[in-house]
C-alpha cells in the first residue's frame, strides 16, 4: 500500500473547493470518516466494508439520516440465500462464488469462524444455499 497522504487531498479540496472531492485509504471507524467529511464531500471505504460488512448497516442512518434498517445478520443472510437461489435459477451461478463475498458478516462475534468454515467448506458446494446457512447456524449456535 503506497503512503496515504491525506493533507494533499484536504489541499486539493481548499484550492479547488467547487469540485467534488473523495478520499480512501485506511477508514475504518465512524469517528474517521465523520472528520473527512467535514472537509471532503465524500469517503470511499475498501478493505474494512469487505471484512467487517456489518458497519454498513448503520450508514444510512448515520450518514443520511435515514432510518436504520432494522436488519439482524441473520435476515441480511437469509437475503443473500434468496439471492444465491434466484442467481442459480436465472444464470446458473455458482453460489459459493457469491457467498465467498459475505464471509465477514459475523466477524467479531463468538462463533464467526464455524460459520465461516460451514459457508466456504468445499464438500458443501453440491448442497443447495438453504441448507449450508442451516448447517452454519448450527456452528453459531454451538459457540453462541
Ligand atoms: C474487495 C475490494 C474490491 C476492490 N475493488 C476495487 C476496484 O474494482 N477498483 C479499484 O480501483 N479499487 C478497488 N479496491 C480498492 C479500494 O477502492 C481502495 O482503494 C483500497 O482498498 C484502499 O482503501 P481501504 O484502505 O479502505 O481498503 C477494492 C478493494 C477491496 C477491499
Amino acid at each position: 500500500m503506497p503512503p496515504l497522504r491525506y493533507e494533499l487531498v484536504h489541499r486539493l479540496k481548499r484550492e479547488f473547493p467547487h469540485r467534488v472531492i473523495g478520499i480512501n485509504g485506511g477508514f475504518a471507524t465512524d469517528d474517521v470518516v465523520l472528520a473527512q467529511l467535514e472537509e471532503l464531500d465524500g469517503v470511499m471505504v475498501g478493505r474494512e466494508a469487505y471484512h467487517h460488512p456489518w458497519w454498513l448497516a448503520r450508514w444510512d442512518a448515520l450518514f443520511y439520516g435515514e432510518p436504520e434498517s432494522g436488519l439482524t445478520r441473520e435476515e441480511v443472510e437469509e437475503r443473500m440465500v434468496a439471492y444465491m437461489e434466484r442467481e442459480a435459477a436465472q444464470r446458473g451461478t455458482a453460489w459459493h462464488s457469491i457467498a465467498r463475498h459475505m464471509m465477514g458478516l459475523y466477524n467479531g462475534l463468538p462463533g464467526a469462524r464455524r460459520w465461516r468454515q460451514v459457508w466456504s467448506d468445499h464438500r458443501l458446494k453440491g448442497e443447495p444455499p438453504r441448507e449450508v446457512m442451516r448447517l452454519a447456524h448450527e456452528r453459531l449456535a454451538v459457540e453462541a
